[in-house]
């Protein structure tokens, strides 16, 4: 799809078909994840992809139920020791960017391919690291759910432009 149409026609998804997501299409979110920018190139993420359906269920426990239901569910984290260590604690900001643009790579990769993600912030950090034996050196900043869409949404209003952007010049004439 070009992408003037698929930032449009990306949504979140959260009702998912049976298809499964093949090994080639995993690989084509995920070289579109590891591909988004990052500080100093020093690409401080990490990306658990579960598709173990015991595993799955187990989100259930912290997370909306709907979850499990998607093929597979990446678990992102930020993996920051090594640019903390070097940038100390402005570096957080920079984990946290980072792990985001990854993020949006992989949902638009995701609609690309003709399937869906959402990004879920509202789980249990501690009950996610306990099911995945996440290790300290990791911190897990959202669930992803990708998988077909069964049900695709309609687009979610926007603030118009006017109201998030302040012009600092006048060139635009707006
Ligand atoms: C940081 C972040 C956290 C989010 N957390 C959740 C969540 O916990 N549960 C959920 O259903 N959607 C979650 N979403 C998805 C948003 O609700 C969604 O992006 C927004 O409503 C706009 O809809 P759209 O993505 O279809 O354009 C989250 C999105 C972001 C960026």
């Amino acid at each position: 799809m070009e992408f003037k149409d698929l930032v449009l026609a990306r949504r979140s998804i959260r009702q998912y078909t049976d298809r499964p997501v093949t090994a080639d299409e995993l690989m084509y979110i995920m070289n579109a994840a590891i591909n988004a920018p990052s500080a100093c190139n020093m690409q401080s993420w990490h990306f658990y992809v579960v598709s173990d359906p015991k595993v799955k269920e187990g989100f259930k426990e912290f997370c909306a139920d709907w979850i499990s239901t998607a093929p597979i569910v990446v678990v992102i984290c930020t993996a920051g020791e090594e640019i903390v260590s070097r940038f100390g604690e402005k570096a957080k900001k920079f984990i946290i960017q980072d792990t985001a643009l990854a993020m949006e790579n992989m949902l638009l990769a995701a609609a690309d391919i003709g399937f869906g993600g959402c990004i879920i912030g509202a789980y249990d950090d501690d009950k996610c690291r306990a099911l995945l034996d996440i290790p300290a050196e990791y911190s897990p900043v959202a669930l992803m759910p990708i998988g077909e869409p069964a049900v695709v949404p309609s687009a979610r209003s926007r603030k118009p432009i006017s109201e998030v952007v302040t012009y600092i010049g006048n060139s635009f004439n707006i």
